[in-house]
């Protein structure tokens, strides 16, 4: 099976390094500009309520000066949606957010949310934002958001990425399979992320029909050791490899 799969970055962390001493080293621009330049497809950011990662003006300055389509991940809450009216990002990743979480740590729940989802999924489609619901590989909730509309879905693939064994990381890998062709039935475009790295990446891209995998810590944590580009060229290789 030949498809191509979009690798879009995270570059969050960019931003978490920066923060740490709160200056402007490393360039969050910078290194979008590079991994751009790397042949990423997208670059993915989470504005987060508590800002922790990027702030609002980075946000000005990656559409000012980026040309790889933009993926904004943030919380369906009405601050959010009016940056992202304001910003007009290719793409927003609707996101749960609890503030003392570490990272993202499920997904979505779209059955229970369903009116003000669907409320916020039309006006951000409305201005021709693509959104994706990032939700756990379940029926239930791939056809709640289908019904509310959303086109696209990113699958959670952070209980496959945290199994323990590999008997454990197979049974993941099969319920992200049958999710990703049960969206594909009720005509979603799947996309995945969480926690994947250069070691558990390929199955993943292997899945069928999958459109786009968004990649963040381990990415950037690679390239703490062979630079950024290299890092983005790595990732590029063994997606490639897993689906030729
Ligand atoms: N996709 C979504 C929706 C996320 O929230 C995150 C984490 O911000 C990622 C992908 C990337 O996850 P990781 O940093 O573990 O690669």
């Amino acid at each position: 099976m030949t498809q191509y799969v979009r690798l879009g970055v995270n570059i969050d962390h960019v931003a978490t390094l920066r923060n740490a001493r709160g200056g402007q080293d490393p360039s969050l621009l910078q290194m979008a500009l590079a991994v751009e330049e790397a042949g990423a497809d997208g670059l993915t950011v989470h504005l987060r309520e508590d800002r922790r990662h990027i702030k609002d003006d980075d946000l000005w300055e990656l559409r000012a000066h980026c040309r790889t389509p933009l993926n904004l991940e943030m919380a369906a809450t009405d601050e959010m949606v009016r940056i992202a009216l304001k910003a007009l990002p290719k793409a927003v990743c609707i996101v749960p957010e609890h503030r003392r979480e570490v990272t993202t740590e499920g997904g979505l729940d779209v059955v229970n949310q369903q009116s003000e989802l669907a409320r916020q999924v039309a006006k951000l489609s409305d201005a021709g934002i693509e959104v994706s619901l990032f939700i756990d590989a379940d029926d239930a909730q791939i056809d709640a958001a289908a019904d509310i509309e959303a086109p696209v879905i990113e699958l959670h693939t952070g209980e496959y990425a945290n199994a323990v064994d590999t008997h454990a990381q197979q049974v993941e890998l099969d319920r992200l399979v049958q999710a990703t062709a049960h969206a594909q039935s009720r005509g979603l475009v799947v996309n995945a992320g969480h926690g994947l790295t250069k070691f558990n990446v390929a199955s993943i891209a292997a899945i069928e029909g999958m459109h786009e995998l968004n990649i963040g810590h381990s990415l950037i944590a690679r390239a703490l050791m062979v630079g950024l580009p290299a890092a983005v060229h790595e990732f590029r290789a063994i997606m490639d490899r897993a689906t030729r």
